[in-house]
């Protein structure tokens, strides 16, 4: 692959843009300048610097963020920031099929809510993930206003009625850590499900963060507004059921 198509495919700008930064010799590959941009490369896994940046070369990007309060999940937020702003440029500028589209969320956390949110360019990836069809567990940790009691927890176990669904929906799992603190797992992401599923048994969140989806778990040293690119282990435990 030459190099100047290289540099577009990761979102460093147009084809054109993409050879004057290596013709003023500002891209270096595994350390060294190179000033041509038909240069021959073997992309994947490749390290290179743009503008003294480093960054190594993904044919297509997975990778976790360790969302904020106070940042919305879209690119064109109302009135917090969008979680996008919290990625450097190339994420947001790689192409797909040539148009600059940008790694996308898969699924959406609410503005307040805390925890692991996964972004990708890989549009079959996020339909597999989003789909309920694929039941992949995504455990949020509740903060509730009231005690909770075993009888409100039995319900969410049991199905609650949501105003806009025909039929119940359910946690596939829930444990009280504490009487304000719950643990719950749902395999399915409608707007606002966790808070509408605790409003309906008389309850309120307080606080949400979610932990975990599959059997991937935010790692404790990926701090709020940090980002990370995906494993290929990471990418095999989000299919694995929650440890
Ligand atoms: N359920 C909610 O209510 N909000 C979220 O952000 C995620 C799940």
């Amino acid at each position: 692959m030459r190099l100047d198509a290289l540099l577009f495919s990761q979102g460093f700008g147009t084809r054109r843009l993409c050879a004057g930064l290596i013709e003023r010799g500002l891209v270096a590959v595994e350390g060294q300048v190179v000033t041509d941009p038909a240069a021959a490369v073997e992309p994947e896994g490749l390290r290179f610097s743009v503008q003294g940046e480093p960054w190594i070369c993904h044919a297509q990007a997975y990778l976790m963020l360790h969302k904020p309060a106070g940042y919305e999940c879209s690119h064109r937020p109302g009135a917090w920031p969008s979680v996008y702003t919290l990625l450097p440029p190339p994420l947001r500028q790689r192409p797909t099929k040539g148009k600059v589209q940008g790694v996308q969320a898969v699924g959406r956390l609410d503005q307040d809510t805390t925890g692991l949110l996964l972004l990708s360019d890989d549009g079959a990836f996020i339909h597999r993930m989003n789909s309920p069809r694929h039941l992949v567990p995504k455990v949020y940790e509740v903060t509730l206003k009231h005690p909770m009691g075993a009888g409100e927890l039995d319900r969410l176990l049991a199905g609650v009625q949501l105003h806009d669904d025909l039929k119940p929906v359910r946690a596939a799992a829930g444990e009280l850590a504490s009487p304000t603190r719950l643990l719950l797992t749902l395999t399915e992401g409608k707007y606002h499900q966790v808070k509408r599923m605790v409003a309906a048994v008389g309850n309120r969140v307080e606080a949400l963060h979610r932990s975990r989806i599959g059997g991937l778990a935010l790692p404790g040293d990926l701090a709020p507004g940090e980002w990370r690119w995906l494993a290929a282990d990471d990418l095999a435990l989000l299919s694995a059921a929650p440890g």
